[in-house]
């Protein structure tokens, strides 16, 4: 077991917090603040224990001097003040004097917000390639090192597996609480456990599909890569999209695993992927050379609700249709609403899975919405996550 936030002694001491601030941002202004919603138990425990507490996150990808402009952490910081209800302070830079200053200033209880630790990347990388000056520099900063940014731990970067490997450490609440449900459920599921992959592409979920093949009961495919499997299994899927080179990997699969894997029986199509153009609800047999298929039809939706009905278990990640677009919704919206009526355990995993449900305002429907897109993917994969393998074991 790693060691959590609570097995150190955080008085007075100042305690590097590694949050996931990696917000969506349009014009300045934050459009899901859910992960910094997510941070604040930890953020707030470490307060009341009297730490001095730096924040440290990444805030997209930093690759050319005028992505700064896009990319400062400034606006979560004022999101964070008033989510939190505590002065943040704000350090629109990475390294240096000011900084080392407003830390040396902290009193206990006080929270520091350093700039988008990936700035440091338009200088050789430095953070995203976990550059050891840079980790240990931000280490030499505080006196203990949490990690809670759950959806940067499949990454090796120098703000969390840098400072890390410097510091005496331990995990947040929200990766505890993450890496908790998802393994316990990858693990040592109830059973019958249900599976639902979406999204657009087969080759994003190679390793998830191989890994939960052999621990599943059910693996139930929607969305932009059902049309692969479809083809794989002789379908015409029309204009739909195709993941052509893997059609002999799901070939492999359906030998392999058919007995698991249920695919879509009916589509919805349209002529255009953007908006509603000719729109039908065809049988997967039907589908002509101009068709381009955008969600799963109501017979898979029937389908797919027997089995997860009877699971004691559901892990969904990937949305079963194009479901920012109103009229390809459907499908999305309606497993949402079945596996909110499941009493077993039901995780989603993934970004858009998640902005699905919370835009849709399914938030606290379920025993757990990741908010980790690759991270919860990598858990799925079987993978060891660098990020929370850094961190000490009780
Ligand atoms: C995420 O949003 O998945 C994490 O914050 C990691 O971001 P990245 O994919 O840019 O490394």
């Amino acid at each position: 077991m790693k060691k959590t936030i609570e097995d150190l002694d955080l008085k007075n001491k100042k305690v590097i917090i590694r949050v996931d601030f990696n917000v969506p941002i349009k014009n300045g202004k934050i459009t899901d603040d859910n992960r910094i919603r997510e941070s604040l138990k930890t953020i707030n425990y470490a307060c009341d224990k009297g730490a001095k507490v730096i924040l440290l996150s990444h805030l997209g990808r930093v690759k050319e001097e005028k992505d700064k402009l896009t990319n400062t952490l400034l606006p979560v910081a004022k999101r964070l003040e008033e989510l939190i209800n505590r002065k943040v302070t704000f350090i629109n830079e990475t390294r240096g004097l000011n900084l080392e200053n407003a830390i040396n200033e902290l009193k206990p209880g006080e929270i520091v917000l350093v700039e988008n630790t990936r700035f440091e990347d338009l200088d050789g990388k430095k953070e995203s390639s976990n550059d050891p000056e840079l980790g240990s520099y931000w280490a030499s900063l505080g006196d203990l090192f949490i990690n809670d940014a759950f959806g940067t731990s499949h990454r090796a970067h120098a703000s969390n597996v840098g400072i890390g490997s410097n510091l005496p450490n331990a995990i947040g609440y929200l990766v505890e609480k993450e890496i908790k449900i998802i393994g316990n459920a990858i693990k040592n599921p109830d059973r019958p456990f249900t599976v639902v992959l979406g999204g657009s592409k087969v080759s994003d979920k190679i390793k998830v599909i191989e890994n939960l093949a052999t621990i599943a009961d059910n693996i139930l495919i929607g969305g932009g890569m059902s049309y692969t499997f479809l083809k794989a299994k002789g379908y015409n899927i029309g204009s739909s999209l195709l993941d052509s080179e893997n059609i002999d990997f799901c070939k492999d699969m359906i030998k392999k695993y058919g007995d698991k894997i249920v695919l879509p029986i009916d589509t919805i199509t349209s002529k255009s992927v953007e908006e509603c153009i000719d729109i039908k609800e065809i049988s997967v047999e039907e589908i002509q050379n101009d068709d381009i298929g955008v969600d799963i039809g109501s017979k898979t939706i029937e389908l797919f609700k027997q089995y997860l009905d009877s699971s004691k278990t559901i892990i969904w990640n990937g949305p079963v249709g194009v479901f920012e677009i109103n009229g390809f919704d459907k499908g999305t919206k309606a497993l949402l609403e079945i596996i909110k009526n499941n009493k077993g355990t039901t995780i989603l995993g993934g970004g858009d899975t998640a902005s699905a449900a919370i835009n849709f305002g399914y938030k606290d429907k379920f025993t757990h919405i990741s908010t980790g897109g690759g991270a919860s993917l990598e858990m799925l994969e079987g993978k060891k996550l660098p990020g929370v393998s850094i961190i000490e074991e009780k």
